[in-house]
């Protein structure tokens, strides 16, 4: 485990950890007339979806690391019932953005710490040409007021001193050490859930563990600042889809520099005629795809306020702070897999994906499992493009995986989700795209081409 929860400030953590036992009970309490009013008038699925809400709005209450942790939790479909997953997808950061005078402030103390150790690609603080004075914020222009305001950062529009318009995305003050502290009260909390009747036997502390993770990866900007110029490289090849171009030497711990995109809208792709719809949804499958299966570095949070289309054609993409690499025997496995769906080879499918589990329940039925594994790709081959879900396709899958005691390896599951979460928005923009085809091309660079990265 990462250090932090050992050194946090143990009085500060008891008030916090009361404030938030005061707010559940209050707001669980509050939850139950609604509840039991919406399974009178509307039966269970009713009661179950109030409760869903309810839970989102208490994870609001809570504040960023329970937004955070919800969101990341929202991604797992593996685990979590559909409904939930929904509502908690729908978590946005709706949070105030920092004071200009604090903005100020937060930007002045970044600069004036030394630049950080430089990142795997040679990445962040090599510190050489450092395009400012030492100790001083290198710009030229700084509009104090957020373009956009997260729970974790702001992003502000920047110039360098040669004109060059930049974003630079700074962490706000002092979130680490909140979103520290209530990480360590939700591991604690899981620890405890784990041992109670509902949930004993369910991996709640392997999946809140690995949230944490998650969520702790997305406070570290040295490492999300190699992430995004890791994850232009792997984009690069794919054409009309942009990653913007990080300044290393401008990033700080706390601050990553990068190319700004103008206007940025989420509701552009809405407005386009049909035939741009349809290659903004083969750019970003493509680009998925070419993650998935040609580097093995995935993007796994491709959520809307991450994944943006112009007016001009291009497919954006935003914000590696989720991101995770697979090993190449995964990435090989992955790549296999779907190559054997798209030909209707469903016994291979279902070897691989025994072959790629980190274990199997001993007592585990896994013919019975291969021969349904096996008839659910058959199945899902002879749908046309239309009718094909990858959403159902993967709940059935992870049902059965759940059924016979299959166990997926974690750093699995999150790159199959992102597949998952892009997979509504590509939909609204070409509903008649087909994932399998579109598949094809890049399964065939990523098992026997050239690896790029
Ligand atoms: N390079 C950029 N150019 C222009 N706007 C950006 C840029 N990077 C981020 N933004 C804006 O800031 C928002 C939040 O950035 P993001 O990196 O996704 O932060 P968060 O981690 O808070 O989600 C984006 O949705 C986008 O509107
Ligand atoms: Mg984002």
């Amino acid at each position: 485990m990462p250090d932090g929860t050992a050194r946090v400030r143990a009085p500060a953590l008891a008030v916090r950890a009361v404030h938030v036992a005061a707010t559940v009970a209050a707001m669980g309490a509050l939850a139950v007339p609604g509840t039991v009013r919406h399974r009178l008038r509307g039966g269970r699925e009713a009661a179950r979806a109030h409760l869903y809400r309810r839970l989102t709005a208490l994870l609001m209450a809570l504040g960023p690391a329970f937004v955070k942790a919800g969101q990341v939790l929202g991604t797992r479909r593996d685990v979590l019932p559909a409904g939930l997953c929904d509502e908690l997808s729908r978590l946005q950061d709706s949070v105030a953005p920092v004071s200009p005078a604090e903005t100020r402030r937060a930007l002045r103390e970044v600069y004036a710490r030394a630049p950080c150790a430089g990142g795997a690609d040679g990445g962040p603080g090599r510190g050489a040409r450092d395009p400012g004075r030492a100790g001083a914020p290198p710009f030229a222009e700084f509009d104090e007021r957020a373009v956009a305001a997260g729970s974790v950062a702001c992003v502000h529009a920047a110039a360098l001193p040669g004109g060059r318009r930049v974003a630079v995305k700074l962490r706000r003050p002092g979130i680490e050490r909140v979103m520290r502290d209530d990480l360590a009260l939700i591991r604690a909390g899981a620890r405890v859930a784990a041992r109670v009747p509902p949930f004993r036997g369910m991996p709640v502390t392997e999946v809140v563990d690995n949230m944490c993770e998650a969520v702790l990866g997305q406070l570290d900007f040295t490492r999300e600042a190699a992430s995004l110029s890791r994850l232009r490289d792997t984009l690069a090849p794919v054409p009309r889809v942009w990653v913007p171009r990080v300044h290393p030497d401008a990033c700080r711990p706390a601050c990553i520099v990068m190319d700004f995109i103008p206007d940025l809208d989420i509701g552009t792709a809405a407005g386009c005629p049909p035939a741009m719809r349809r290659r903004f949804a083969e750019s970003a499958l493509t680009a998925v795809y070419q993650m998935l299966f040609v580097t093995g570095f995935v993007h796994c949070d491709m959520h809307p306020g991450n994944l943006y289309f112009t007016r001009d054609g291009q497919v954006v993409v935003l914000d590696a702070g989720f991101s995770v690499q697979l090993t190449d025997r995964l990435r090989r496995l992955f790549a296999e897999f779907f190559l054997n769906m798209a030909t209707g080879r469903g016994r291979r499918c279902a070897e691989i994906v025994v072959e790629s589990s980190v274990g199997v329940r001993p007592d585990a039925d896994l013919e019975g499992f291969l021969v349904r594994m096996a008839d659910l790709v058959e199945r899902s081959h002879g749908l046309p493009a239309r009718e094909f879900s990858l959403i159902a396709f993967a709940a059935e899958m992870f049902d059965l995986q759940r059924r016979f005691g299959i166990h997926a390896a974690a750093e699995l599951i999150f790159p199959l989700l992102s597949l998952l979460v892009i997979e509504g928005a590509v939909r609204d923009l070409d509903p008649g795209i087909d994932f399998q085809e579109t598949a094809k091309p890049v399964l065939n660079r990523g098992l026997f081409g050239a690896r790029a990265g």
